[in-house]
């Protein structure tokens, strides 16, 4: 159970019952550099299964492990109403595929498993980490505590601006999506028939250094929009429901009777990985993967390493990796923006960042289409970590690899 949310960088402590704990409140537009993580009851991801794990719901199934649940149930929601507001916005989920690869495990000399996510809502886990916000704001609505629906807004222009757009459609919310001028037409066509105000963002003569969509995202966000986004420091939420993927592939391995040794997992902004990882717990070797085209989390971490407490010094650390390029273009991400969580569950995992020549990130792209997962090249880009470091690999190591993001066509 969550006790409360706490500033990795300043210290600051929120108690678990205030509503809408997007930001450290000592974040200030000239001091933006906070980001508010879970504190949590320890939670064994060994505990005994209750029932058997397939076929439930993860929103049902471990709400009581999640923050937005002790919200509402310490601001005096039932067990009874939480329920229904899952049901409301997600009584359709349901824990993905978590299975040995035959193919995969043959051709890479060690055990590897893999968790599906390309069958997730919206075809990837990105809406894992935003049903926690949307909960969070339907319990808060429910409460009396919101007095109007403000719009939800988030800069994307890929797997989670459909994940928010599908969310946001399923409870009537209204929704801005940020988006670069580039974005595919098919893509726009798509976030409008969920009802989603897409708004191309043209750099402006005035613009400081940057994405313009994130730029007009924040703007969004400082008039009174809600930060519905994947990226911690916008709004810690996200780190909440994201962690029911860690859950999953621990129970579901404890139900196959396998011991998990590592996890590979793909980085852009860095929620995937520290939900993953915390999830896991740190018995799970967590190793991070980015491309040598954009991986800005490798280079933070040789510079944090002589740092006591590397938060302090965000802007010297996370430093925007210039141009970035990948094909594997979900995790172009110049900055990490959730760099200490994830440098938190490597550290305490014994795990390290892996950084992918791009062969091997088109290799992993090839080996997972042809062992028959859907998913696009970002989202079978921790194979390719398990390609670069392969010769230091044991053959009986149990390893996660998550395929997510499905291939678009
Ligand atoms: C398919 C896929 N996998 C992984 C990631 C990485 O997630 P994060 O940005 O939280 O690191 C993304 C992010 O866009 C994605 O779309
Ligand atoms: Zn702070």
């Amino acid at each position: 159970m969550d006790a409360g949310w706490q500033c990795a960088v300043c210290g600051t402590s929120v108690p678990i019952a205030t509503p809408f704990p997007w930001r450290c409140p000592r974040a200030t537009a000239d001091d933006p550099d906070h980001v508010l993580h879970l504190v949590s009851a320890e939670v064994d991801p060994h505990e005994p299964l209750t029932a058997p794990i397939d076929e439930v719901n993860p929103l049902h199934r471990y709400a009581s492990r999640t923050a937005w649940w002790s919200f509402a149930r310490a601001n005096g929601l039932t067990d009874v109403d939480c329920a229904e507001l899952v049901e409301q916005v997600a009584g359709d989920v349901r824990v993905t595929p978590f299975a040995r690869s035959g193919q995969l495990s043959d051709q890479l000399g060690c055990e590897i498993w893999v968790k599906d996510e390309t069958t997730n809502l919206a075809g990837s886990h990105k809406a894992r980490h935003l049903v926690g916000i949307l909960l969070h704001l339907l319990a808060a609505e429910r409460l009396g505590l919101l007095d109007e629906r403000r719009p939800l807004a988030i800069a994307s222009c890929g797997n989670a601006a459909v994940a928010a757009a599908t969310l946001a459609h399923r409870v009537g919310w209204p929704l801005d999506v940020y988006v670069p001028t580039w974005m595919d037409d098919a893509f726009g066509r798509r976030l409008d028939e969920l009802g989603a105000r897409v708004h191309r963002c043209e750099r402006r003569g005035d613009d400081p250094p940057g994405d313009p969509a994130m730029l007009r995202f924040r703007d969004a966000s400082a008039s009174g929009s809600i930060p519905f986004t994947v990226q911690g420091p916008e709004n810690a939420a996200c780190l909440d429901t994201g962690r029911t993927i860690g859950w999953e592939i621990a129970e579901q391995a404890a139900a196959a009777g396998v011991r998990l040794a590592r996890a590979f997992a793909q980085v852009g902004g860095g929620a995937f990985a520290s939900c993953l990882g915390a999830g896991l717990g740190t018995d799970v070797r967590l190793d991070t993967v980015q491309a040598a085209g954009c991986a800005p989390l490798a280079a933070a971490w040789e510079r944090a390493a002589v740092l006591d407490q590397p938060g302090r010094y965000w802007r010297q650390v996370m430093r925007p990796w210039p141009e970035p390029h990948s094909i594997a273009d979900g995790i172009l991400d110049d900055e990490t923006y959730d760099w200490l969580a994830v440098m938190h569950a490597m550290v305490e995992s014994g795990g390290e960042p892996i950084v992918a020549a791009e062969a091997d990130i088109v290799r992993a792209h090839e080996l997972a289409t042809a062992a028959g997962y859907a998913a696009s090249p970002t989202g079978s880009a921790g194979l390719a970590g398990v390609l670069t470091i392969a010769d230091r690999l044991r053959p009986a190591d149990v390893i996660v690899v998550v395929m997510t993001g499905v291939a678009r066509t």
